[in-house]
């Protein structure tokens, strides 16, 4: 089947309509958070222990020994509580300057306070108390750091939307022509082994697809940058982030060399280097753009441009879309056959934004992908004045200055919202789209809508709709793939 291109904008956000009932009568966002008023009133559970030493225990279970999903899990229970204090690294005895203290939020309802403009601050929590230097965004606090009460976060997420905007012109022949070449370069690796790593020319595809689309330039214009770009960005973002995510390497190994100390911006000074003058020589429209829209410098431009394409969108793809191929890959119950029919009976010959509003599984798919693997699991907000939070059958004070902290992966399997929460249910949200008010992978529910007001995902629409696209091309391509989420083995050309 031949895959023509169209080009058309994004849809709204998706509706919230529907017809089968859900646990809760109406979603837990900040308009409608029932008044804790109803709730009995219950002291937070939990303690941070000494000061200073008090942390090291916690950092130890969270790195070492539990890992984090386990580490929230065992608190949840042991307080009997989807609300409660714990320490979360980075910590003492090398993070001096971090406050490892929080008050981690599980459920769906506790959850959307952070959505709440009115009660939480946003400024420099983007991954909690510990903010990598500035360095590594030209001594500027870039967009996703700042709060939205900062004139300047207007300025940038207005910038980003713009982007975005423009864009969408050309992003779905940019998407298929970009697939085009991963999975040819996939067959062709296959034809001669048994299996194929995905891995790299996975990056290498995302890279190529987002700097055409987001910054408006070719990479092949620069040789170093085509092959080496991706590789680039994922060093920057790996020294950045390092003191706080576990690797899962030998231990005591990981916690004295990757978790002691933040690395600084010197060992990847060079590559930011490179990238950065590649923007300033190949994105002249859209620095322009920058400077008479949105009254940002070039310097600031650049910066904000490097970090929306580096850390958002090529950090958030290179997560999302290995899950997304790992969940439809490995999967035996028949699931691939049903896409299969779906993809090439609707949509007409032309894959588009428009299509996917008629791939109902094909969008439920993706949404549960991103239920049971948020790519970005962990998420903080400042109490900006005291109020009461609440959770499903509680409420707690909160003081002003506190910081939450919630962690999707269990947010995602709150029983209270979704039955059977641990199971991977490809029809969840086609059968019942009222869950979406629920689905908080982007920083706000899918019924939601970014704005220079919140800290939605400025791409929340286009994040989804690429998924989607990226499984309608595969399955108008092939009858069946195998695989995993780090390689395929076996393809079946779709039958003429
Ligand atoms: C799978 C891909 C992506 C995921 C999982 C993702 C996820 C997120 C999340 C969770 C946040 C909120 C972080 C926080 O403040 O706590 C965010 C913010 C943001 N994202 Fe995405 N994102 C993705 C792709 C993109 C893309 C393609 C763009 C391109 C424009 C983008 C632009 C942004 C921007 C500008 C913000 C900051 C919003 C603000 O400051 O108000 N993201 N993203």
């Amino acid at each position: 089947m031949s895959i023509v291109m169209s080009i058309s904008p994004p849809p709204p956000s998706a509706s919230s309509s529907s017809s089968s009932s859900s646990p809760l009568a109406s979603p837990p966002t900040p308009s409608s958070v029932p008044s804790p008023a109803s709730l009995p009133v219950r002291t937070i559970p939990g303690s941070y222990g000494w000061p200073l030493i008090g942390s090291i225990p916690d950092r130890l279970d969270y790195f070492w020994f539990q890992g984090p999903e386990t580490f929230f899990k065992k608190r949840l229970d042991k307080y009997k509580s989807t609300v409660f204090r714990t320490n979360i690294p980075p910590s003492f005895p090398f993070f001096f300057n971090v406050n490892p203290q929080v008050i981690a939020v599980l459920d769906c309802k506790s959850f959307s306070h952070m959505f709440d403009m009115d009660l939480v601050e946003k400024k420099n929590v983007l991954v909690g108390d510990f903010m990598p230097s500035v360095k590594f965004t030209g001594d500027i606090r870039v967009g996703a750091y700042l709060d939205p009460s900062e004139p300047q976060h207007s300025k940038v997420k207005n910038f980003a939307m713009d982007i975005l905007k423009q864009s969408s012109k050309t992003w779905c022949q940019e998407l298929m022509s970009s697939l085009s070449t991963l999975w040819d370069t996939i067959e062709a690796d296959l034809s001669n082994n048994s299996s194929a790593s995905i891995l790299f020319p996975l990056q290498q595809f995302i890279f190529t697809f987002l700097t055409k689309c987001l910054i408006g330039a070719d990479p092949s214009i620069s040789p170093e940058i085509a092959t080496s770009g991706y590789a680039m960005l994922d060093r920057w973002l790996a020294l950045q982030l390092l003191p706080t995510v576990k690797i899962g390497i030998l231990q005591p190994l990981e916690e004295i060399f990757l978790h002691s100390f933040a690395y600084p911006f010197f060992l990847v000074s060079g590559d930011y280097r490179k990238l950065y003058e590649f923007v300033e020589q190949n994105g002249k429209e859209v620095l322009q753009r920058g400077k008479t829209e949105f009254g940002l410098s070039k310097e600031e431009s650049i910066h904000n441009l490097l970090f929306v394409l580096g850390f958002n969108a090529f950090g958030g793809f290179s997560v999302h879309l290995p899950s997304l191929i790992n969940t439809i890959a490995s999967d035996t119950s028949g699931l691939q056959q049903r896409i299969v029919q779906e993809v090439r009976s609707n949509g007409g010959s032309t894959l588009s934004f428009d299509s996917v509003r008629e791939m109902d599984l094909v969008q439920s798919v993706v949404y549960e992908t991103l239920r049971l693997n948020p790519p970005v699991p962990l998420q903080f907000a400042r109490a900006r004045k005291d109020f009461k939070i609440s959770s499903h059958d509680s409420a707690y004070e909160i003081k002003k200055g506190e910081l939450l902290c919630g962690y999707q992966p269990l947010v995602m399997k709150d029983p209270k919202i979704f039955s059977e929460p641990e199971s991977f249910k490809p029809d969840r949200f086609k059968d019942n789209k009222e869950l979406l008010n629920y689905l908080y992978w982007s920083n706000g529910p899918q019924t939601g809508s970014p704005s220079e007001s919140n800290k939605q995902c400025a791409a929340k629409d286009y994040v989804t709709l690429t998924a989607c696209l990226f499984v309608a091309y595969l399955f108008r391509r092939y009858d069946s793939i195998t695989g995993s989420s780090t390689s395929i083995t076996a393809v079946e050309k779709a039958k003429k």
